[in-house]
């Protein structure tokens, strides 16, 4: 559970392994797995087979990446993999290399398949099992498999007559194409297929038998030690708060630094919820007016970046000082941050998206009881704690927090017109339904003004930049198709209740090119 700990603390009585090879889905695969409720990691290619052994995996899925076969560097994984009768599934460059490892024939293709292709399943095998007979599946690849190897059967091939899938005896299957993205309506099927039908998974992976578990090794690791762990209202630090809290009561102590660039009314939802309702000690630090005085004349955003980390840190070494002789600091590090940072056991933290990142001289262990988990699974959690669920379904919120939404210099009167649009977007966003299927949604304030009107007479104030994004990993992401009905709400009420602001625009950018934050 510490941060030199592996994931053996983890309950993983079935357990997949899925070899990276550094295609840009790999973490979709896990998500898709852990959704078939199988727990699954993710291991570097050339991780040695001993050590693969030892987890004693039901069954190891090859990843795509974007080498060829044939390449000099190509990545390979241990040639016994493919002989050792645990069931292996290949995807894409996985499914080539099985090919070219076990004696079949690879090749570039005549045709290069990239997205939406069409397929006849021939031999339904394990892997198409109950599934119809064509389906639209996603591809991404130059090369393909032109003969299997011995043993195995073709199952199915795309319209230009490629291999787009091979099995062998109940053991082995591959894809050529993408079965995790959401383009290939069937994935999950042939997941799930791969994971019953070769692995024998039952889905023993669930929510309830984490925190169970995840209680008893915070307990075991922690001993009598008391622990300190910062929380900024976001979902991850609040259930790792929760969490903690219930397993080791009040040797737990949060620390909440308000860096007075929160949401309306966010400062005290967090206290309310940690300390009335999960009757959690906290110590709260109100440096709203260093953090604005520190910023006053600041236009560049990653100079405002720079100063909120710093004086952030500053203020939370302060804090920690008050509370106590803990020996383990608790952070609510996702799994995506730990596979991004290298490797599964990689000690790096990735500290871009922390506020700041925290000071390496700090003589804390690292608590990290999430490290192994993505979002929606720490929402589950969170919800099988029994939080509150707008606090679970709360979209992330960046830790320099309005900072970064207020184009320009941040000042009070600047914060206080974005707060209020901000809480309004929030509100009816909210009462539309609309705050689970939508990643993230916010307000910006532009530093432009324009003329408008208003009764009789002539404004010149600000325009409100309503953003809001869908997606599943912050990487790709497409805005929101909102209602009209639902726009021309949160439009009149924020030109109406909100003074300053006479104008509001709806940003209509997918990231790429853009980012999600103005700033
Ligand atoms: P972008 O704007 O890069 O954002 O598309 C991707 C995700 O990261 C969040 N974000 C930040 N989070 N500190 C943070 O803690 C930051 O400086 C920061 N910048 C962006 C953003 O809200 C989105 O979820």
């Amino acid at each position: 559970m510490s941060q030199d700990n592996s994931s053996s603390d983890f309950n993983r009585r079935e357990e997949i392994i899925i070899l990276d090879f550094g295609a840009q889905y790999t973490q979709l695969i896990a998500r898709r797995v852990r959704h078939c409720s199988v727990f699954c990691e993710i291991l570097p290619f050339d991780t040695p087979w001993k050590q693969i052994l030892e987890r004693d995996p039901r069954g190891i899925i090859l990843s795509g990446g974007p080498s060829s076969v044939y390449a000099a560097q190509a990545p390979r994984c241990d040639p016994e993999l493919f002989s050792s009768g645990i069931p292996v599934l290949g995807i894409c460059y996985g499914m080539q290399l099985m090919a070219h490892a076990q004696g079949g024939l690879v090749g570039p293709s005549d045709l290069r398949e990239y997205g939406a292709t069409s397929i006849s399943i021939e031999d339904p095998g394990i892997l198409f099992n109950g599934l119809d007979g064509q389906q639209t599946v996603w591809m991404s690849h130059g090369d393909s498999v032109l003969t299997p190897p011995i043993g195995y059967r073709v199952l199915a091939r795309t319209v230009h007559g490629h291999i787009a899938a091979m099995e062998r005896n109940e053991q082995s299957a591959a894809v050529q194409f993408h079965p995790e993205v959401v383009h290939t309506p069937v994935g999950l099927s042939v997941l799930k297929n791969f994971l019953q039908g070769m692995c024998h998974c039952s889905g023993d992976w669930n929510m309830a038998s984490f925190v169970e578990t995840a209680i008893a090794e915070i307990r075991a690791t922690v001993g009598e030690e008391r622990v300190i762990c910062g929380v900024s209202g976001g979902v991850d630090s609040t259930v790792a708060a929760a969490l903690i809290h219930k397993a080791i009561g009040d040797r737990l102590t949060c620390v909440f630094v308000n860096h007075g660039l929160l949401r309306q009314g966010e400062a005290d939802s967090v206290r309310s919820t940690l300390q009335d309702a999960l009757g959690i000690t906290l110590v709260y630090e109100d440096a709203s007016e260093r953090f604005l005085s520190q910023l006053h004349g600041i236009e560049d955003p990653e100079t405002k970046r720079k100063i909120i980390g710093a004086e952030f840190v500053r203020t939370f070494e302060r804090a920690a000082l008050r509370s106590g002789d803990a020996k383990f600091l608790a952070q609510g590090t996702l799994y995506p941050d730990v596979v991004e940072s290298g490797t599964t056991t990689a000690a790096t933290i990735k500290t871009h998206h922390n506020v700041g990142g925290l000071p390496s001289d700090m003589k804390f262990k690292l608590l990290e009881p999430f490290r192994l988990l993505f979002k929606d699974e720490v929402r589950a959690v969170g919800l099988q704690l029994g939080l509150p669920e707008d606090l679970v379904w709360r979209p992330p919120f960046p830790g320099p927090g309005l900072a970064i939404r207020i184009i320009g210099e941040v000042t009070p009167e600047r914060l206080a017109i974005l707060r209020h649009a901000d809480a309004i977007y929030r509100e009816e966003i909210f009462n539309a339904g609309l705050h689970r299927s939508i990643w993230q949604y916010f307000a910006v304030l532009a530093p432009i003004r324009s003329v408008g009107v208003m009764g009789d007479q002539r404004t010149y104030a600000h325009p409100i930049i309503l953003r809001a994004v869908t997606g599943e990993d912050a990487m790709t992401m497409d805005w929101a198709r909102i209602s009209f009905d639902v726009l021309a709400r949160i439009s009149s009420r924020i030109v109406n209740e909100v003074a300053g602001v006479n104008r509001v625009v709806y940003d209509i950018t997918t990231k790429p090119p853009a980012t999600i934050e103005w700033e």
